[in-house]
Protein backbone atom coordinates (compact mmCIF):
# COMPACT_ATOMS: atom_id res chain seq x y z
CA UNK A 1 0.00 0.00 0.00
CA UNK A 2 1.11 4.15 -0.74
CA UNK A 3 -0.86 6.35 0.72
CA UNK A 4 -0.41 10.51 0.53
CA UNK A 5 -1.34 12.68 3.82
CA UNK A 6 -4.39 13.76 1.15
CA UNK A 7 -5.54 9.85 1.55
CA UNK A 8 -5.75 10.10 5.19
CA UNK A 9 -9.02 11.67 6.78
CA UNK A 10 -7.60 13.36 9.67
CA UNK A 11 -11.33 13.45 11.51
CA UNK A 12 -11.20 9.33 11.43
CA UNK A 13 -7.53 8.48 12.49
CA UNK A 14 -8.49 11.46 15.33
CA UNK A 15 -11.49 9.36 16.49
CA UNK A 16 -9.85 6.21 16.10
CA UNK A 17 -6.82 7.24 18.58
CA UNK A 18 -9.35 9.30 20.68
CA UNK A 19 -11.37 6.99 21.61
CA UNK A 20 -9.54 3.58 22.31
CA UNK A 21 -10.68 2.98 25.23
CA UNK A 22 -10.13 -0.30 27.65
CA UNK A 23 -13.08 -2.18 27.16
CA UNK A 24 -13.95 -4.46 29.66
CA UNK A 25 -17.75 -4.38 29.98
CA UNK A 26 -18.76 -4.15 26.68
CA UNK A 27 -16.53 -7.08 25.28
CA UNK A 28 -19.23 -9.30 23.66
CA UNK A 29 -18.52 -12.21 24.89
CA UNK A 30 -21.09 -14.26 22.71
CA UNK A 31 -19.89 -13.08 19.36
CA UNK A 32 -16.78 -15.36 17.49
CA UNK A 33 -13.93 -13.25 16.45
CA UNK A 34 -12.87 -14.56 12.58
CA UNK A 35 -8.50 -15.62 12.77
CA UNK A 36 -8.81 -13.03 9.80
CA UNK A 37 -9.72 -9.82 11.26
CA UNK A 38 -7.05 -10.62 14.17
CA UNK A 39 -4.05 -10.64 11.07
CA UNK A 40 -5.54 -7.86 9.51
CA UNK A 41 -4.75 -5.82 12.88
CA UNK A 42 -1.41 -7.25 13.29
CA UNK A 43 -0.45 -6.62 9.48
CA UNK A 44 -1.29 -3.14 10.58
CA UNK A 45 0.73 -3.46 14.06
CA UNK A 46 3.66 -4.87 12.35
CA UNK A 47 4.18 -1.41 10.60
CA UNK A 48 4.80 0.25 13.63
CA UNK A 49 8.92 1.18 14.04
CA UNK A 50 10.94 -1.13 15.79
CA UNK A 51 14.72 -0.60 16.66
CA UNK A 52 17.75 -1.52 14.04
CA UNK A 53 14.58 -2.04 11.91
CA UNK A 54 14.55 -5.40 12.79
CA UNK A 55 11.06 -7.33 12.96
CA UNK A 56 11.06 -9.42 16.70
CA UNK A 57 8.27 -9.16 17.32
CA UNK A 58 5.63 -12.26 17.70
CA UNK A 59 2.37 -12.61 18.65
CA UNK A 60 0.46 -15.47 20.46
CA UNK A 61 -3.14 -15.54 20.22
CA UNK A 62 -5.03 -17.79 22.22
CA UNK A 63 -8.44 -19.19 21.07
CA UNK A 64 -8.48 -22.20 23.06
CA UNK A 65 -11.19 -22.88 26.07
CA UNK A 66 -8.38 -24.21 28.39
CA UNK A 67 -5.84 -22.48 27.47
CA UNK A 68 -8.55 -19.16 28.24
CA UNK A 69 -9.42 -20.77 31.29
CA UNK A 70 -6.06 -21.05 33.06
CA UNK A 71 -5.08 -17.67 31.98
CA UNK A 72 -7.80 -16.44 33.61
CA UNK A 73 -7.12 -18.22 36.45
CA UNK A 74 -3.73 -16.68 36.64
CA UNK A 75 -5.64 -13.53 35.89
CA UNK A 76 -7.67 -14.49 39.10
CA UNK A 77 -4.70 -15.05 41.17
CA UNK A 78 -2.14 -12.11 40.00
CA UNK A 79 -4.35 -9.52 40.56
CA UNK A 80 -8.16 -10.24 39.50
CA UNK A 81 -8.89 -11.30 43.18
CA UNK A 82 -7.61 -7.91 44.48
CA UNK A 83 -10.10 -6.28 42.04
CA UNK A 84 -12.88 -8.22 42.93
CA UNK A 85 -12.43 -7.44 46.09
CA UNK A 86 -12.22 -4.08 45.31
CA UNK A 87 -14.85 -3.68 43.64
CA UNK A 88 -16.90 -4.93 46.16
CA UNK A 89 -15.59 -2.46 48.83
CA UNK A 90 -15.93 0.65 46.65
CA UNK A 91 -19.47 -0.20 45.09
CA UNK A 92 -21.60 2.13 46.18
CA UNK A 93 -19.45 4.47 47.61
CA UNK A 94 -18.98 7.26 44.91
CA UNK A 95 -14.81 6.91 45.59
CA UNK A 96 -12.79 8.05 42.67
CA UNK A 97 -12.00 4.55 41.61
CA UNK A 98 -15.49 2.76 41.91
CA UNK A 99 -16.17 2.20 38.14
CA UNK A 100 -12.59 1.81 37.32
CA UNK A 101 -12.87 -0.96 39.93
CA UNK A 102 -16.39 -2.95 39.11
CA UNK A 103 -15.18 -2.46 35.11
CA UNK A 104 -11.57 -4.21 36.13
CA UNK A 105 -13.42 -6.85 38.58
CA UNK A 106 -15.64 -7.58 35.62
CA UNK A 107 -13.03 -8.41 33.25
CA UNK A 108 -10.83 -10.33 36.11
CA UNK A 109 -14.46 -12.52 36.24
CA UNK A 110 -15.18 -13.27 32.76
CA UNK A 111 -11.78 -13.29 30.66
CA UNK A 112 -11.98 -17.11 29.95
CA UNK A 113 -15.23 -16.54 28.21
CA UNK A 114 -13.47 -13.66 26.34
CA UNK A 115 -13.57 -15.17 22.50
CA UNK A 116 -9.56 -14.22 21.89
CA UNK A 117 -6.47 -12.94 23.76
CA UNK A 118 -3.33 -11.52 22.38
CA UNK A 119 -0.51 -11.72 24.17
CA UNK A 120 2.24 -9.25 22.12
CA UNK A 121 5.55 -10.54 22.54
CA UNK A 122 9.04 -9.77 21.37
CA UNK A 123 12.56 -11.57 21.21
CA UNK A 124 14.92 -10.18 24.27
CA UNK A 125 14.45 -9.51 27.53
CA UNK A 126 14.12 -6.37 29.44
CA UNK A 127 16.40 -6.80 32.63
CA UNK A 128 19.96 -6.19 32.31
CA UNK A 129 20.23 -7.52 28.58
CA UNK A 130 20.90 -3.96 28.12
CA UNK A 131 18.84 -4.27 24.83
CA UNK A 132 15.98 -1.43 25.95
CA UNK A 133 15.65 -0.78 22.36
CA UNK A 134 14.52 -3.42 21.44
CA UNK A 135 12.06 -4.44 24.46
CA UNK A 136 10.63 -0.93 23.04
CA UNK A 137 10.05 -2.06 20.09
CA UNK A 138 6.42 -3.63 20.54
CA UNK A 139 4.36 -1.07 22.90
CA UNK A 140 3.82 1.11 20.02
CA UNK A 141 2.95 -1.93 17.85
CA UNK A 142 0.36 -3.33 20.39
CA UNK A 143 -1.24 0.13 20.71
CA UNK A 144 -1.31 0.19 16.90
CA UNK A 145 -3.19 -3.12 17.22
CA UNK A 146 -5.99 -1.75 19.49
CA UNK A 147 -6.39 1.32 17.56
CA UNK A 148 -7.05 -0.91 14.42
CA UNK A 149 -9.29 -3.31 16.41
CA UNK A 150 -11.30 -0.24 17.17
CA UNK A 151 -11.25 1.39 14.29
CA UNK A 152 -13.47 -2.30 12.26
CA UNK A 153 -15.59 -2.50 15.77
CA UNK A 154 -13.89 -4.82 18.11
CA UNK A 155 -12.00 -3.83 21.33
CA UNK A 156 -9.75 -4.52 23.93
CA UNK A 157 -7.85 -3.49 27.20
CA UNK A 158 -4.71 -3.09 27.98
CA UNK A 159 -3.94 -4.88 30.70
CA UNK A 160 -0.03 -5.79 32.64
CA UNK A 161 -1.57 -7.37 35.75
CA UNK A 162 -0.80 -10.98 34.85
CA UNK A 163 2.53 -10.50 33.82
CA UNK A 164 3.76 -11.33 37.55
CA UNK A 165 2.84 -14.60 36.56
CA UNK A 166 5.01 -14.51 33.31
CA UNK A 167 6.73 -17.86 33.60
CA UNK A 168 3.81 -19.79 34.56
CA UNK A 169 1.67 -18.25 31.33
CA UNK A 170 5.44 -19.13 29.22
CA UNK A 171 4.84 -22.90 30.81
CA UNK A 172 1.09 -22.54 29.22
CA UNK A 173 1.95 -21.65 25.86
CA UNK A 174 5.64 -22.65 25.48
CA UNK A 175 7.04 -19.57 25.31
CA UNK A 176 10.55 -19.61 25.31
CA UNK A 177 12.83 -18.03 28.06
CA UNK A 178 14.31 -15.06 25.77
CA UNK A 179 11.38 -14.18 24.46
CA UNK A 180 9.33 -11.07 26.56
CA UNK A 181 5.87 -10.30 27.45
CA UNK A 182 4.45 -7.06 26.98
CA UNK A 183 0.88 -6.90 27.82
CA UNK A 184 -2.57 -8.83 27.40
CA UNK A 185 -4.98 -8.10 25.32
CA UNK A 186 -8.62 -9.80 25.27
CA UNK A 187 -10.39 -9.17 22.15
CA UNK A 188 -14.13 -9.14 21.18
CA UNK A 189 -16.12 -7.21 19.30
CA UNK A 190 -17.65 -4.47 21.53
CA UNK A 191 -21.36 -4.10 22.52
CA UNK A 192 -22.15 -0.64 20.92
CA UNK A 193 -19.27 0.53 19.02
CA UNK A 194 -19.37 4.27 20.50
CA UNK A 195 -17.00 5.37 22.53
CA UNK A 196 -16.01 8.37 24.16
CA UNK A 197 -12.72 10.61 24.92
CA UNK A 198 -11.60 10.80 28.36
CA UNK A 199 -10.77 13.36 30.81
CA UNK A 200 -7.07 14.03 30.19
CA UNK A 201 -4.96 17.10 30.84
CA UNK A 202 -5.20 19.99 28.21
CA UNK A 203 -1.76 19.34 26.12
CA UNK A 204 -1.01 22.90 27.23
CA UNK A 205 -0.67 21.71 30.97
CA UNK A 206 1.72 18.80 30.26
CA UNK A 207 3.49 19.56 26.88
CA UNK A 208 6.93 22.01 28.21
CA UNK A 209 9.25 23.97 25.78
CA UNK A 210 12.89 24.16 26.26
CA UNK A 211 13.32 23.00 29.45
CA UNK A 212 11.43 20.42 31.72
CA UNK A 213 8.37 22.13 33.73
CA UNK A 214 8.35 25.69 30.99
CA UNK A 215 4.70 26.21 29.92
CA UNK A 216 2.67 29.21 27.95
CA UNK A 217 -0.64 30.38 27.53
CA UNK A 218 -0.22 30.71 23.77
CA UNK A 219 2.44 30.92 21.37
CA UNK A 220 5.22 30.87 22.53
CA UNK A 221 6.57 33.75 20.10
CA UNK A 222 10.35 33.55 18.64
CA UNK A 223 12.03 34.86 20.79
CA UNK A 224 9.58 34.70 24.23
CA UNK A 225 7.29 37.53 25.30
CA UNK A 226 4.92 38.30 28.26
CA UNK A 227 2.37 38.11 26.12
CA UNK A 228 2.52 34.40 25.85
CA UNK A 229 1.83 34.17 29.11
CA UNK A 230 5.45 32.20 30.10
CA UNK A 231 5.64 29.85 33.16
CA UNK A 232 6.14 27.26 34.87
CA UNK A 233 5.00 23.55 36.61
CA UNK A 234 6.62 21.73 39.70
CA UNK A 235 5.44 18.65 40.67
CA UNK A 236 5.56 15.72 43.19
CA UNK A 237 4.03 13.23 44.30
CA UNK A 238 3.38 13.50 48.35
CA UNK A 239 2.32 10.58 50.68
CA UNK A 240 -0.47 12.17 52.16
CA UNK A 241 -4.32 12.49 52.48
CA UNK A 242 -5.66 14.66 50.05
CA UNK A 243 -7.59 16.77 52.70
CA UNK A 244 -4.99 17.53 54.59
CA UNK A 245 -2.79 18.54 51.63
CA UNK A 246 -5.77 20.70 50.75
CA UNK A 247 -5.35 22.56 54.23
CA UNK A 248 -1.87 23.18 53.71
CA UNK A 249 -2.28 24.63 49.98
CA UNK A 250 -5.39 26.42 50.66
CA UNK A 251 -3.17 28.46 53.44
CA UNK A 252 -1.89 31.78 51.68
CA UNK A 253 0.76 31.91 54.33
CA UNK A 254 2.25 28.18 54.17
CA UNK A 255 5.06 29.21 50.70
CA UNK A 256 6.26 32.21 52.65
CA UNK A 257 7.91 29.34 54.93
CA UNK A 258 10.04 27.81 52.26
CA UNK A 259 10.20 30.57 49.47
CA UNK A 260 13.20 32.46 49.63
CA UNK A 261 11.28 35.49 48.00
CA UNK A 262 7.94 35.64 49.57
CA UNK A 263 7.85 36.69 53.15
CA UNK A 264 4.14 36.45 54.28
CA UNK A 265 0.62 37.01 53.13
CA UNK A 266 -2.48 37.83 55.26
CA UNK A 267 -5.74 38.13 54.49
CA UNK A 268 -7.50 41.13 53.78
CA UNK A 269 -9.81 43.13 56.63
CA UNK A 270 -13.16 41.10 57.02
CA UNK A 271 -11.85 37.68 55.08
CA UNK A 272 -11.98 34.68 57.51
CA UNK A 273 -10.27 32.02 54.59
CA UNK A 274 -9.99 30.75 51.16
CA UNK A 275 -13.20 31.58 48.71
CA UNK A 276 -13.09 32.86 45.29
CA UNK A 277 -13.02 36.55 45.59
CA UNK A 278 -11.27 36.71 48.80
CA UNK A 279 -8.47 39.31 48.84
CA UNK A 280 -5.29 39.25 50.54
CA UNK A 281 -1.86 40.74 50.74
CA UNK A 282 1.54 39.21 49.83
CA UNK A 283 4.63 40.50 50.80
CA UNK A 284 7.82 39.59 49.11
CA UNK A 285 11.75 40.29 48.90
CA UNK A 286 14.07 40.29 46.76
CA UNK A 287 17.63 41.91 45.94
CA UNK A 288 17.18 43.50 43.00
CA UNK A 289 14.02 45.22 44.14
CA UNK A 290 13.77 45.29 47.88
CA UNK A 291 10.76 45.11 49.68
CA UNK A 292 7.33 45.44 48.10
CA UNK A 293 3.59 43.87 48.61
CA UNK A 294 1.20 42.92 46.07
CA UNK A 295 -2.45 42.41 46.43
CA UNK A 296 -3.88 39.17 45.46
CA UNK A 297 -7.10 37.35 44.78
CA UNK A 298 -8.43 34.00 44.72
CA UNK A 299 -9.97 32.96 41.69
CA UNK A 300 -9.93 29.50 42.71
CA UNK A 301 -11.46 27.40 45.07
CA UNK A 302 -12.13 23.84 44.53
CA UNK A 303 -11.83 21.66 47.45
CA UNK A 304 -9.86 19.70 47.63
CA UNK A 305 -8.22 19.62 44.08
CA UNK A 306 -7.50 23.27 43.04
CA UNK A 307 -6.70 26.45 44.63
CA UNK A 308 -5.70 29.44 42.33
CA UNK A 309 -5.22 33.48 43.00
CA UNK A 310 -4.02 36.18 41.12
CA UNK A 311 -1.61 39.09 41.56
CA UNK A 312 -2.26 43.19 40.98
CA UNK A 313 -5.56 42.70 39.63
CA UNK A 314 -7.78 40.31 39.04
CA UNK A 315 -8.97 41.39 35.19
CA UNK A 316 -5.56 42.11 33.95
CA UNK A 317 -3.51 40.04 36.47
CA UNK A 318 0.40 40.59 36.83
CA UNK A 319 0.79 36.61 37.67
CA UNK A 320 -1.37 33.88 37.83
CA UNK A 321 -0.39 31.07 40.58
CA UNK A 322 -2.50 27.67 41.21
CA UNK A 323 -1.98 24.39 43.26
CA UNK A 324 -3.73 21.23 41.61
CA UNK A 325 -4.24 18.33 43.83
CA UNK A 326 -4.43 15.00 41.80
CA UNK A 327 -5.42 11.62 43.93
CA UNK A 328 -3.22 8.82 42.28
CA UNK A 329 -2.54 5.19 43.61
CA UNK A 330 -1.16 5.70 47.38
CA UNK A 331 -0.90 9.37 47.06
CA UNK A 332 -1.43 12.62 45.58
CA UNK A 333 0.39 14.47 43.19
CA UNK A 334 0.62 18.14 43.51
CA UNK A 335 1.13 20.53 40.79
CA UNK A 336 2.12 24.32 41.60
CA UNK A 337 1.74 26.35 38.54
CA UNK A 338 2.64 29.98 37.44
CA UNK A 339 2.03 31.92 34.32
CA UNK A 340 3.06 35.38 33.90
CA UNK A 341 1.63 38.47 32.50
CA UNK A 342 -1.21 39.56 30.93
CA UNK A 343 -1.08 42.65 33.19
CA UNK A 344 1.64 45.64 34.16
CA UNK A 345 3.63 43.87 37.19
CA UNK A 346 7.40 44.24 38.26
CA UNK A 347 8.51 42.14 35.38
CA UNK A 348 7.00 43.91 32.65
CA UNK A 349 8.20 46.99 34.46
CA UNK A 350 11.99 45.73 33.87
CA UNK A 351 10.81 44.38 30.41
CA UNK A 352 9.78 48.04 29.49
CA UNK A 353 13.29 49.67 30.47
CA UNK A 354 15.05 47.26 28.64
CA UNK A 355 12.41 45.66 25.89
CA UNK A 356 15.48 43.78 23.81
CA UNK A 357 15.83 41.88 26.48
CA UNK A 358 12.30 40.67 27.05
CA UNK A 359 13.35 36.95 26.66
CA UNK A 360 16.18 37.10 28.71
CA UNK A 361 14.18 38.76 31.61
CA UNK A 362 11.94 36.58 31.57
CA UNK A 363 13.63 33.20 31.03
CA UNK A 364 15.67 34.18 34.33
CA UNK A 365 12.91 35.67 36.31
CA UNK A 366 10.87 32.27 35.67
CA UNK A 367 14.22 30.47 36.53
CA UNK A 368 13.56 32.27 40.25
CA UNK A 369 10.51 31.47 40.31
CA UNK A 370 10.66 27.86 39.73
CA UNK A 371 13.27 27.70 42.54
CA UNK A 372 11.41 28.70 44.96
CA UNK A 373 8.59 27.05 44.12
CA UNK A 374 10.42 23.92 44.19
CA UNK A 375 11.52 24.79 47.67
CA UNK A 376 7.67 25.49 48.27
CA UNK A 377 6.65 21.67 47.05
CA UNK A 378 9.60 20.36 48.88
CA UNK A 379 8.46 22.11 52.29
CA UNK A 380 5.14 21.13 51.90
CA UNK A 381 6.00 17.37 51.78
CA UNK A 382 8.22 18.23 54.67
CA UNK A 383 5.27 19.04 56.25
CA UNK A 384 3.09 15.87 56.36
C1 LIG B 1 0.55 -0.16 31.56
C2 LIG B 1 -0.93 -0.40 31.73
C3 LIG B 1 -1.33 -1.50 32.45
C4 LIG B 1 -2.71 -1.77 32.61
N1 LIG B 1 -3.08 -2.90 33.28
C5 LIG B 1 -4.39 -3.21 33.40
C6 LIG B 1 -4.79 -4.45 33.99
O1 LIG B 1 -3.97 -5.27 34.41
N2 LIG B 1 -6.11 -4.71 34.08
C7 LIG B 1 -7.05 -3.86 33.61
O2 LIG B 1 -8.24 -4.17 33.72
N3 LIG B 1 -6.71 -2.68 33.02
C8 LIG B 1 -5.40 -2.33 32.89
N4 LIG B 1 -5.03 -1.17 32.25
C9 LIG B 1 -6.06 -0.28 31.67
C10 LIG B 1 -6.24 1.00 32.48
O3 LIG B 1 -6.88 0.70 33.68
C11 LIG B 1 -7.07 1.98 31.63
O4 LIG B 1 -6.28 2.39 30.56
C12 LIG B 1 -7.50 3.20 32.44
O5 LIG B 1 -8.48 2.80 33.36
C13 LIG B 1 -8.08 4.30 31.58
O6 LIG B 1 -9.12 3.85 30.78
P1 LIG B 1 -9.12 4.22 29.24
O7 LIG B 1 -7.93 3.50 28.65
O8 LIG B 1 -10.42 3.74 28.70
O9 LIG B 1 -8.97 5.70 29.15
C14 LIG B 1 -3.67 -0.90 32.05
C15 LIG B 1 -3.25 0.20 31.31
C16 LIG B 1 -1.90 0.45 31.13
C17 LIG B 1 -1.47 1.62 30.29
Amino acid sequence: MRASSDDIDTASVDAALSTTRAVRFRLDLERPVDQQIILDCIDIAEQAPSGGNQGSRRWLVVRDPELKARLAELYMSSAGRWMVEARDKLVGTGHHNEKVMASAAHLAEHLAEVPVIVIPTIIGRHDDSGRPGLFDSVIQSAWSFSVALRARGLGSAWTTAILNADDEIADLLGIPPEMTQIAMLPVAWTKGTEFSTAPRYPARDVTYVDGFGRIYDSGPSSPITLADGPGTVVERDIKAPIERLWELVSDISMPAAFSEELVGAEWADGVDGPAVGARFTGRSTHEARGEWEVPCFVTICEEPHRFGWVTSDPDDPGARWRFELERIAGSVRVRFILNLGPGPSGISEVIEARPELEARILNRRIAEHRANMARVVEGLATLV
